[in-house]
């Protein structure tokens, strides 16, 4: 049976362990003597109804490294749901690539696109996670820490589409998760749910914690990205006037662990949820996060094809 990759929840903790182990191992690769064309012949489809920049580079690259081609389809271009029905596109692209990857915004599309499609999904972010971000984010931890067990990941702002799937990945790998961020903007109870449930197997902990000082004490990672995603455009006013106690900035992050690492998945709106100086500052990881989602996500093509 062909396998999609929707949600990091859909994985066990070993599967994912074994992708970081396979991203490690193609990172090395590809700076040593450059990846085995291991997908020669093999086509990916990205599908994309919203602006990307890592996204879209990082997936296109991963398939030029290991022998691959991948083919751009700009938010115009397919109209998915509009010109064409989703199940017709799914049905259609299956006969000309390999595996597709689509970034949306409602997340019923994608897992509507892998029902109908032949071949492998990715999801590249919709508006309930992004799993993809979270490989790439496991990564750079693990790189960091040699470990996610027992780890406190601190997401501070907005319950969005990125925390619930640094929330899954944390729980899977035994890494406490706290979000903190404004009333109202909470973490869905749905992902909460399933957060919990995973996280009752493999011992971490998930909370909420309402004041962003008390939240961020002993945290090994701080976690941030936008107050408005995109989608929520027409409620930026309304976001920049509750978001502000969350900003990461230098005095919040000097109450964190003295070794604490500063994460953001990207685009950062520097001034608004991080400053320039945490941003560029001695604790960021912000640009080899970014770099690792290339590596992850060779992994996550590799496994979805093997
Ligand atoms: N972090 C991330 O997914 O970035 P893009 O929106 O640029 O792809
Ligand atoms: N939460 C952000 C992430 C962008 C990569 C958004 O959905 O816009």
């Amino acid at each position: 049976m062909k396998k999609d990759f929707i949600a990091i929840s859909d994985f066990s903790s070993s599967e994912l362990q074994e992708m970081l182990t396979l991203a490690i191992d193609l990172k090395k690769e590809w700076k040593t003597n450059g990846n085995k064309p291991i997908l020669k012949n093999k086509a990916m489809a990205m599908i994309f109804q919203k602006p990307s920049l890592r996204t879209r580079v990082s997936f296109d690259m991963a398939m030029r490294h290991l022998g691959g081609d991948a083919l751009y389809l700009s938010p115009s271009e397919i109209g998915l749901g509009k010109r064409e029905s989703i199940a017709d596109v799914a049905r259609v692209i299956s006969g000309y690539v390999d595996i597709i990857m689509a970034r949306v915004f409602e997340h019923q599309h994608v897992i509507d696109l892998a029902k109908w499609a032949e071949i492998p999904v990715i999801n590249g972010l919709s508006d309930y996670n992004h799993p993809c971000q979270a490989m790439a984010d496991a990564l750079t931890i693990l790189e960091e820490f040699g470990t996610l067990k027992n780890l406190n990941v601190v997401f501070v702002g907005d319950g969005n589409n990125v925390a619930v799937s640094l929330m899954h990945i944390c729980a899977k790998l035994g890494a406490n998760f706290t979000h903190t961020g404004p009333e109202g903007y909470f973490i869905s109870n749905a992902a909460y749910e399933i957060g919990n449930t995973i996280s009752q197997n493999t011992g971490s902990q998930i909370k909420y914690i309402a004041d962003p000082k008390e939240a961020v004490k002993k945290a090994n990672v701080i976690y941030t990205d936008t107050w408005t995603s995109m989608g929520q455009e027409e409620e930026t006013k309304l976001r920049e006037a509750v978001f502000p106690p969350y900003q990461v900035n230098q005095a919040l992050v000097n109450l964190a662990d003295k070794y604490a690492i500063v994460m953001h998945c990207l685009p950062a709106h520097r001034g608004q949820e991080i400053t320039d100086e945490v941003a560029d500052g001695s604790h960021s990881r912000l640009f080899p996060q970014a770099h690792n989602r290339l590596h992850a996500q060779k992994a996550v093509i590799v496994n979805l094809l093997k």
